[in-house]
């Protein structure tokens, strides 16, 4: 059969407030054209995030009813543990309440002043947490995932020899660990192959630097590399996603992705001593090592999410879900950074609006007028979230504008995605009546959350 499945049937559902356009104007305009600040109930399709919006399983919801509570040596931390050992064949497994958490703790220890990390893309929570101790964090990714319209596999690859130089020229004092970014959320939701993976954790080896992934969607990434890189045609997911494991000396993970929860997260690492470190921080900002700032019941949610994560039926589904939105959009006309990612499609908004220029936020203005014209909500990824501002005030924009429609797990049907395939071409249809957005409120750090915009006339 050609078509493929949702590979679950629906149990239980959540109704859909339904808006009229003028209502969601006025909307729009109270929350200071900032779609983050609209609230969820008056959205229709929200593809904000794919970050704790996933359904659970019936067996995740059994395993919260069957949480153990207790403060210390709960039997849901040993389960959390087995499952993520399993996976990662890390030794030290520290639960965390999501994904920053773990890299605030790591980077306490291992950033400050004149440190620098580098990724292949930093998430934006990464960023902030190591510039917040006072470090710098550095993008090396390679040049082909910096042109949007260029199909290739491993979009998501670090640059190899931009690392050498890199370390060459920082000097490895002054350089914590490496990151990879799995898949590569900023740069288009992209895999990473398995041998830049294993070029990278070389590179680290030979220069005694240690070398973690931030593995959010590990799975995702595992699922594209058995597509499409040789050699692994023919590995389970679970095997593939051991060996990407194997390379690093640790991870960080929010469990609000490839976990299949709504809350969670966790560090992992093979270091004694720097175990030890993060253990006792968490103490102090988490909670007590065997739960780290979760309950009970979310360790087990997460160890049962963990296994269904890597049912190949499951993830053919998700990533042939997300390719079907991004394939009909490109067939559309709408620009995109091709080839579809594994959590998301982007949108190219320099190419959909080329009339408004990067300093007025063409990523911003999409993004409103896909919520006004049919309550989908994204976000942008572009100069809004980590624009820059040099010595003489004017707008240092990062090399992409974005605009990302993440696809919650399990949530929506081929009809939902239909209906926002539809939104998308009604508003590029009418691209050139977008209009380019000015700040009216921003915070120092992470402005994109808060910020408020007037639109230019
Ligand atoms: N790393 C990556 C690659 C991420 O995508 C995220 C979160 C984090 C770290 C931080 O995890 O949210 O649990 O604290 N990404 C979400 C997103 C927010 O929408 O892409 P967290």
């Amino acid at each position: 059969m050609k078509t493929i499945i949702e590979p679950f049937r629906i149990k239980s559902v959540e109704p859909i407030k339904f808006t009229s356009k003028e209502e969601r104007t006025e909307i729009l305009k109270d929350a200071g054209y900032n779609p983050f600040l609209v609230s969820a109930e008056n959205v229709i399709i929200d593809l904000l995030t794919d970050s704790g919006t996933s359904a659970m399983s019936a067996k995740q919801w059994s395993g919260i009813m069957d949480g153990d509570e207790s403060y210390a040596g709960s039997k849901s931390f040993f389960r959390f543990e087995t499952a993520v050992k399993k996976i990662t064949g890390m030794e030290f497994i520290i639960p965390t309440h999501q994904g920053r958490a773990a890299e605030k703790i790591l980077f306490s220890i291992c950033g400050g002043e004149g440190k620098s990390v580098p990724n292949n893309t930093h998430f934006d929570t990464t960023r902030a947490n190591i510039e917040f101790s006072g470090a710098t964090a550095v993008d090396l990714l390679n040049a082909i995932g910096k042109q949007p319209s260029v199909r290739a596999d491993f979009k998501g690859d670090m640059d190899v020899e931009a690392l050498v130089k890199f370390i060459e020229e920082t000097g490895v004092e002054n350089i914590p660990l490496v990151m990879i970014t799995v898949t590569n959320n900023s740069g288009g939701g992209q895999p990473v192959s398995m041998k830049n993976i294993r070029e990278v954790s070389n590179i680290c080896k030979k220069y005694k630097l240690p070398f973690f992934l931030d593995a959010c969607r590990f799975a995702e990434n595992a699922y594209f590399i058995k597509q499409r890189e040789s050699g692994y045609e023919n590995k389970s997911v679970l095997e593939i996603a051991q060996e990407m494991f194997s390379y690093a000396d640790g991870a960080t993970m929010s469990a609000k992705k490839d976990a299949l929860v709504n809350i969670g997260g966790f560090l992992a690492m093979n270091d004694d001593a720097l175990a030890q470190k993060c253990r006792n921080l968490l103490i102090v900002t988490e909670g007590f090592p065997t739960y780290g700032g979760l309950a009970g019941r979310d360790l087990e949610a997460v160890a049962q999410g963990l296994e269904e994560i890597l049912d190949e039926n499951y993830l053919q589904y998700r990533i042939r879900s997300t390719a079907y939105l991004g394939e009909n959009m490109i067939k559309a006309g709408i620009p995109i950074i091709e080839p579809p990612g594994g959590h998301a499609i982007y949108i190219d908004a320099k190419a959909f609006a080329p009339h408004i220029p990067p300093h007025q936020f063409p990523g911003q203005s999409i993004a409103c007028e896909l919520y006004i014209q049919g309550g989908v909500r994204s976000v942008e990824i572009g100069s809004v979230m980590f624009g820059k501002y040099d010595k003489e005030g004017n707008v240092v924009s990062p090399p992409m504008e974005l605009v990302r429609l993440a696809i919650p797990r399990r949530v929506y049907t081929q009809s939902h995605i239909d209906y926002v395939l539809e939104v998308l071409t009604e508003v590029f249809n009418n691209r050139e009546k977008l209009k380019g957005y000015e700040f009216t409120y921003e915070a120092p750090m992470l402005r994109h959350f808060t910020a408020k915009f007037k639109p230019i006339d």
